[in-house]
């Protein structure tokens, strides 16, 4: 196994953090700019989650590559964590948008593109009602209302480390047996998390049977793979068990697709079948142009109907959800870039991204695994996948350092971005992921695996 140790990464990290700023003094002076009015120096605070000191401030882009404010120029893996998912300023999405915003960007009062998108979203994910939200978090918190709503229970049940977006319901974990709301939640609505959410592990189904039995449970809310502590696939038959389990007990079904939409034109529900009774997908739905959308079935639409008048709802969405831009931009990306003919292109350089990190970590003897979704690529320090979110915070012995510590940041992770940033390769901030857009080509793909070969090779020379 090839010999990394802390001393090593720490040492070339340091180095690599004063090159960062060194090419960057443009995003620098910027950064310190804004921090007198923005806390954390960026408008939203997810933008200061990435290494190497301070934000790049982009000054253009062109397809899946991104120009900084001082010139640098990047391949842009992580193309906004799926919200790009169409490339930057697709030309399509962009001539849609701009048709629309000059006849009004939101008037409170549906458009004709309305009738095409509600077609074509319920042939793609075979649900006929659909609402438009402006973010997924959105569209998942409106999701679990009317769970609630329709089944008169009051709890949900999420897997254990997932992540849904800003929805408090689902910020939480349990950490043996233990219900708390994760590190960093503010101003948590309920003290104990308990009392709104169960928690189980993925692909846990005697837990799960457990869970659902005493029928209290609103909904299950799941992506079809989890996505977010790397990539973790159901194991055979899970899916179809949770699906049988929630119509056994009663319980309604939420797929959120907003990363999974990476395996294909109609997510992981279209490429596996899945039948959901609500389902959320947001981020590039309108190519990155906020919106999002909360799909669910005639059964769910009778009930509410029954209940309450759909326009007397309260207490869900706003005054600029489902804005004739939106809806503009969601018509552009589905028949422009969602395509099946452009998955069909992703795919494969994905596979080739794949197969070039399984080379490096078997070149290397390193104990890291690489997964990917359709066009969505990840690799974790750990030697094989973990099959639910408990797992990937296991200690994995690794030489005789810790520097992987929970696989998910410390000083290995923090070097891999700031390297792969400044040899012009953008990843995601948080895991080491990388997304193929519609425009990404071999060459880019050959660039991201050329520079990662070369940071282990670094870190292993003797
Ligand atoms: C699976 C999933 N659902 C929902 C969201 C929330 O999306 P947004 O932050 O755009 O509201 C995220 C964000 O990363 C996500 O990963």
């Amino acid at each position: 196994m090839a010999k990394i140790t802390l001393g090593k990464v720490q040492e070339l990290l340091d180095s690599e953090n004063k090159k960062f700023e060194e090419m960057r003094p443009e995003s620098k002076k910027l950064y310190e700019s804004t921090r007198a009015h923005f806390v954390g120096g960026v408008p939203m605070s997810w933008m200061r989650i990435w290494a190497g000191g301070f934000p790049i401030f982009v000054r253009s882009v062109s397809g899946t590559r991104i120009t900084d404010v001082d010139g640098n120029e990047y391949v842009d893996f992580c193309l906004g964590d799926t919200g790009a998912l169409t490339g930057h300023g697709q030309p399509d999405i962009v001539a849609a948008l701009s048709k629309q915003m000059k006849n009004g960007f939101t008037h409170m009062l549906p458009t004709e593109d309305c009738v095409w998108v509600g077609e074509e979203l319920e042939r793609r994910f075979g649900l006929p009602f659909w609402q438009v939200l402006m973010t997924a978090s959105d569209a998942n918190r409106m999701a679990l209302k009317i769970a609630r709503e329709v089944t008169g229970r009051r709890k949900i049940l999420a897997f254990n480390f997932c992540y849904h977006g800003s929805v408090d319901e689902t910020l939480c974990v349990d950490l043996m047996g233990n219900m708390m709301h994760v590190p960093g939640l503010p101003g948590p609505i309920v003290d104990d998390p308990s009392q709104t959410t169960r928690m189980v592990e993925f692909n846990d189904v005697p837990a799960l049977e457990k869970a659902l039995e005493s029928k209290d449970i609103a909904c299950v809310i799941t992506e079809p793979v989890m996505t977010n502590v790397g990539i973790i696939y159901p194991d055979p038959g899970f899916l179809d068990t949770l699906r049988k389990l929630t119509r056994d007990t009663g319980t309604l079904l939420l797929i959120d697709e907003t990363h999974c939409i990476c395996g294909g034109p109609a997510g992981m529900t279209g490429e596996w079948g899945l039948e959901p009774d609500i389902l959320v997908l947001g981020k590039p739905i309108a190519g990155g142009y906020p919106a999002a959308v909360m799909g669910f079935t005639n059964d769910i639409a009778e009930k509410l109907e029954k209940r309450v008048p759909w326009h007397l709802f309260f207490g869900i969405g706003g005054t600029l959800s489902g804005n004739a831009a939106a809806v503009a931009g969601m018509k552009a990306a589905l028949s422009y870039v969602l395509t099946r003919e452009n998955f069909d292109r992703m795919i494969p350089l994905a596979e080739r991204m794949e197969k070039g990190i399984a080379s490096l970590i078997a070149d290397f003897d390193l104990a890291w695994y690489v997964a990917r979704i359709g066009c969505r690529v990840e690799f974790r320090f750990m030697p094989r996948p973990p099959r639910n979110g408990l797992e990937t915070l296991a200690d994995v012995p690794y030489n005789e350092t810790d520097i992987f510590n929970d696989g998910l940041t410390g000083p290995m992770e923090a070097l891999i971005h700031v390297y792969c940033a400044n040899r012009g390769v953008m990843l995601t901030p948080v895991h080491e992921m990388a997304i193929v857009g519609p425009t990404t080509t071999e060459e880019d793909i050959n660039l991201y695996i050329n520079v990662l070969r070369q940071l282990i090779k670094e870190l292993t020379a003797e």
